[in-house]
């Protein structure tokens, strides 16, 4: 995806403007001594676009893109993350200029308890210490972390990143706009984005592809590929029960569990 297939919040277009002029004068920038810029924070729950922008950043300007997600750097043998966090950064020196997208950013600079192992601490300090040494001036690599959890992000690992991206929820006409642009390519008749966008508030961009993607499918099942408003306006019905299930406790006793027990032909009411 392009950044012109994303639809972003005012905010979020200023603050990638100012990262492409950034990079496009950052001989000058460095010249009056601002050297303090590069490192950017995307903020927001899951599906709203950290990943996608920060690729099509890297795509627009043909930059490499590395990508890990620190989880997946993380060992159980905490010596080793720090030297994994220390290849990291290596690996993003060498393919400069690039864009380093650190992922699950918070999965280790998690605030830290007193009562942990100080081992640990010793990984979060590589981190800290890897992101000081790295700059978009010197080395030609721009830092994008990103993180579904502020609250849990170490008070001196937000600290380090001169800007802080929030990717909110899509509001009701953004809701709108990004339906517009994954049915660009679908027949649809009927097709009303804003009646959809009524029906999904607090959906995201990637919980609306999903909608789409069952809409589509499910007319497959039927040989159509021309869909309808109703089979969109079904599939949204689909997702929150697939939603609801996600949310229920597999553990209580309830009897929503229990198959073909739903109806109330049985003379027997639910209350849920
Ligand atoms: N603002 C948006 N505009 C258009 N499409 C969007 C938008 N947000 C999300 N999407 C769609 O949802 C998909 C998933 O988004 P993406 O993986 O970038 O989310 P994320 O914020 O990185 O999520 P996670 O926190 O789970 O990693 C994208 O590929 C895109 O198709
Ligand atoms: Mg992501």
């Amino acid at each position: 995806m392009t950044l012109g297939d994303l639809v972003l919040t005012g905010d979020q277009e200023g603050e990638i403007k100012k990262l492409m002029k950034a990079i496009e004068h950052r001989e000058y920038l460095a010249d009056i001594g601002l050297r303090e810029i590069g490192k950017i924070l995307f903020v927001g729950p899951p599906g709203t676009g950290k990943t996608t922008v920060s690729r099509a950043l890297a795509h627009e300007l043909s930059l490499p893109f590395v990508e890990v997600k620190l989880s997946m750097i993380t060992s159980q043998y905490l010596g080793e993350t720090a030297k994994n966090v220390e290849k990291t950064f290596e690996v993003a020196k060498r393919l400069s200029p690039c864009i380093l997208f650190i992922d699950e950013f918070d999965s280790v600079a998690k605030t830290r308890r007193s009562d942990e192992h100080a081992a640990l601490k010793r990984a979060v300090n590589t981190l800290l210490k890897s992101i000081d040494d790295i700059s978009l001036i010197r080395d030609e690599v721009i830092l994008i972390g990103a993180t579904n959890h502020p609250d849990q992000l170490d008070a001196a690992a937000w600290r380090r990143f001169d800007e802080i991206v929030n990717f909110p929820r899509p509001d009701e006409a953004m809701r709108a706009d990004i339906l517009r642009i994954i049915t660009e390519r679908m027949e649809i008749a009927e097709f009303d984005p804003v009646e959809v966008a009524e029906l999904t508030q607090g959906l995201t961009g990637s919980d609306l592809r999903m909608v789409l993607r069952e809409a589509v499918l499910e007319a497959l099942a039927e040989e159509r590929t021309a869909l309808t408003q109703q089979d969109i306006v079904n599939a949204v019905e689909e997702f929150e029960e697939r939603d609801n299930l996600k949310n229920m406790n597999m553990m209580d006793d309830s009897d929503q569990m229990i198959a073909g027990d739903g109806g109330d032909s049985h003379g027997h009411t639910h209350q849920h």
